[in-house]
């Protein structure tokens, strides 16, 4: 890979140890993936925030990287193993929490925006058409590229990271033209309702076309929650961090000749598939993190009621702030559902907590089963509440 002179510096440890390190990373990547140049990137978003996937060794990684390492651009992190200021009320022990604010106080200490997010594009973190980005969190990779037109791999932990202290990410994969074609069509022949079926169609697609590039038809119309749903689970279930939606997504590209369909029966058979469970005990919203219009939503389906099973809304920290201010997060409060703002309910450290977990989520069925293990329902919000109230 060719590297500029500064580059070279920076590899040799002229620049410090934190930017050694993560030119080491970001080489060695570039090499296995082909890769004949870095590119500088606009913004950076972390995932492997949670004490719960990062333990003491990936505690102590950051430990060392903060001790002269210091962000270029703006960079945001996933959600982390708790809610930073309501962690006791969601039963997460405090010798947990302890190792956990150490983790945040790492990325703070390295300049990092310490918002814990999977949707970083609601909080500022919003990069527009073309630019080049290195994000971490799967379902924010597919909205980055698919909705916004951004271009970013799917980056690991420590490859974000390397890419926050340096600026730089290596030139492959989804950063080139050539790779962000689509390689098959989809034709979708029915009607999506919500956000369940949106998560459905990405179960469906995710499933037959694996991690290829997709040109999508037959949506009139989505909403960014629906959209926000859809990537989710297209990555969960496919490992695709790039769809082309016909009239959404604002990169120009061509439909391609392999072909498949997706009808009315598909979304119905997924949505079975996607419910194993029956006896709730623990109802979760938010995955990803729940937008402002959704928050509205809940305060409007809560108002008046009290959730008589456990109850968790995931938020990113300053849209909980705004709906604040409406008096929406008073209403929601007052019902006895519970916030888990910079967290979810699979970064958590909740395994074997709960017996079954219904949620609007096809993603977070999938998080769920196999790291809590947990049955599952899958309904709209509306059936949610009323599960969740009786
Ligand atoms: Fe976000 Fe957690 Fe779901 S990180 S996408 S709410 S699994």
């Amino acid at each position: 890979m060719e590297l500029t002179k500064e580059e070279k510096e920076m590899l040799e440890g002229k620049k410090g140890n934190a930017v050694k390190k993560s030119m080491e990373i970001l080489v060695a990547l570039g090499e296995i993936f082909g890769a004949e140049k870095l590119i500088d990137v606009k913004s950076v978003q972390i995932a492997g925030v949670s004490y719960d996937n990062l333990g003491d060794a990936g505690l102590e990684f950051l430990e060392e990287m903060a001790k002269d390492g210091k962000v270029k651009v703006f960079t945001t992190l996933n959600p982390a193993g708790m809610d930073l200021e309501n962690w006791k009320e969601l039963g997460i022990s405090e010798e947990f929490a302890v190792k956990q604010k150490m983790v945040i106080d790492a990325f703070a200490k390295m300049g990092v925006l310490t918002t814990c997010t999977c949707t970083p594009y609601f909080v500022g973190n919003k990069p527009s058409l073309g630019e080049h980005i290195a994000w971490s969190e799967s379902s924010a990779v597919a909205f980055a590229n698919s909705v916004l037109g951004a271009r970013t791999n799917r980056e690991g932990g420590p490859s974000a990271l390397a890419a926050a202290l340096t600026g730089k990410t290596p030139e492959y994969g989804y950063h080139l033209d050539e790779k962000r074609k689509p390689v098959v069509t989809v034709e979708v022949k029915t009607e999506l309702r919500n956000v369940v079926d949106f998560g459905a169609l990405g179960f469906v697609i995710g499933k037959r076309i694996g991690n290829k590039v997709s040109f999508i038809k037959g949506i009139p119309k989505a909403s960014i929650e629906e959209l926000k749903s859809f990537g989710a689970s297209i990555a969960t279930y496919g490992g695709t961090a790039l769809y082309h939606m016909e009239g959404i997504t604002p990169e120009k590209a061509e439909e391609a000749e392999e072909r498949i369909e997706v009808n009315a029966e598909d979304i119905e058979d997924a949505k079975k598939e996607l419910s194993d469970g029956s006896e709730v005990d623990f109802v979760a919203i938010g995955c990803p993190h729940c937008s402002i219009k959704e928050m509205e939503r809940l305060a409007e389906l809560l108002k008046g009621k009290k959730v008589k099973k456990e109850t968790w809304i995931a938020v990113a920290r300053p849209v909980k702030e705004e709906a604040e201010k409406k008096g929406w997060v008073k209403v929601i409060e007052e019902s006895g559902a519970k916030f888990a703002a910079d967290t979810c309910f699979v970064v958590a450290p909740i395994k074997g907590r709960f017996k079954c977990m219904a949620t609007d989520s096809a993603k977070g069925v999938f998080y769920a089963r196999g790291k809590n293990k947990f049955k599952t329902v899958i309904a709209p919000v509306e059936k949610l509440i009323e599960i969740a109230t009786s």
